[in-house]
């Protein structure tokens, strides 16, 4: 028994919530293919970065002093490596389109609004059905305010959003602090939808230098965590907005619980490179398979069952959930809270006056 699982996701009638997240590989036609195949509703290009699209624009109008400085040769080369490059990534869209017979989302990687997001509207020529903005602002200034890091993505969605008539989504950083106030003002701007969350390389310090360095990893299944408290803030505030979860899907019931938690679609991109392409009608059948255990004939019937309740008790639960003693996997622990250092929480059974 196969469920209904075909929704929309910024407008865009999709055959499942499973979506490719942005990564190289859905460049690759043998695994595009696949992934379509298997049941994938849309993927997402891997990301072309603003000083490269800047270089190709120079280019293109022949100015020579835009060309790969000599220190930054091997960038380049390793930007082109990893996307194609601008000139191929337009060419394979159609290609891609044909091939996969699913939406193409196209991304555009930047740290500033600016004449480079034109590419937008050459990529819209070259036939993606969507495109997804990542617009993160240098956030190691003391002088820079947060409503100063956030005005180039705003203002980069507005132009985006004038220049284009496909929709646009804004893939965010888990950093934000007024993540629904921002997810407010991104709709006012244009944004069609927004992807919680993206991800950056992290800090790690290794133990023999002792020196932070910039890593980059697949992301673990934990992960999940952090874009669900993303999901149930911005969906407790707009029910209608299209939300992508992003980050830590892996299993069926990751997908169920960023759907329970406020997502219209999921995306998958470390469980691809772990699992290959077989992942994704996994997750499709696993889904169809949840929704028939449960009851639901189709999965808009699991959306419309969520309670996406406003957060304004947050403080209170958090209170009531930090107080109690934590949650341990490890089984038949004794718990003596007569002692009088408390359990092993330090939890008093018989609180000091
Ligand atoms: C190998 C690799 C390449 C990625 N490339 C991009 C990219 O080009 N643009 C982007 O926005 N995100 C990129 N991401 C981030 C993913 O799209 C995704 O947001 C993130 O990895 C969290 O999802 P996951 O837990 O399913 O990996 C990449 C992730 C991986 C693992």
């Amino acid at each position: 028994m196969h469920q209904d699982v075909t929704t929309r996701y910024m407008g865009l009638p999709l055959r499942s919530p499973i979506l490719v997240g942005a990564c190289p590989l859905t460049l690759k036609p043998e695994m595009a293919r696949e992934v379509a195949i298997a049941g994938a509703g849309a993927a997402v290009m891997p990301s072309l970065m603003e000083e490269q699209v800047s270089r190709w624009f120079a280019r293109r109008k022949g100015d020579a002093s835009n060309r790969c400085p000599n220190p930054e040769a091997e960038l380049c080369k390793s930007e082109n490596v990893y996307n194609g490059g601008v000139e191929s990534c337009l060419k394979t869209i159609p290609r891609l389109k044909r091939q996969c017979g699913i939406p193409i989302i196209a991304s555009l990687n930047g740290g500033h609004d600016g004449d480079w997001l034109s590419i937008a509207g050459d990529l819209e020529a070259a036939g993606v059905d969507a495109i997804e903005l990542i617009i993160n602002a240098n956030t190691y200034d003391p002088d820079c305010t947060a409503e100063q890091a956030e005005r180039p993505l705003l203002d980069a969605v507005r132009r985006v959003t004038q220049m284009v008539s496909i929709p646009v989504a804004v893939k965010l950083l888990p950093f934000y602090s007024t993540l629904p106030n921002l997810a407010a003002r991104l709709r006012e701007a244009g944004a069609k939808g927004i992807v919680l969350f993206g991800r950056e390389p992290i800090w790690e310090i290794s133990d023999g230098d002792l020196v932070p360095a910039l890593h980059w990893h697949l992301s673990s299944p934990g992960l999940l965590q952090t874009t669900l408290s993303g999901l149930i803030r911005v969906r407790g505030s707009d029910p209608s907005l299209s939300i992508a979860a992003s980050g830590g899907i892996a299993t069926t019931l990751d997908v169920v619980h960023a759907v329970v938690g406020g997502a219209d679609v999921t995306m998958v991109t470390s469980e691809l490179y772990r699992s290959g392409p077989d992942v994704i009608a996994h997750l499709v059948e696993g889904l169809s398979g949840y929704l028939h255990r449960n009851g639901f004939n189709s999965y808009c019937d699991l959306i419309a069952s969520r309670q996406t309740q406003a957060t304004d008790q947050d403080r209170q639960a958090k209170m009531e959930t930090m107080l109690a003693p934590p949650e341990t996997e490890e089984a038949g622990e004794a718990v003596d809270g007569n002692s009088p250092h408390g359990d092993r929480w330090g939890h008093l059974t018989t609180p000091t006056p």
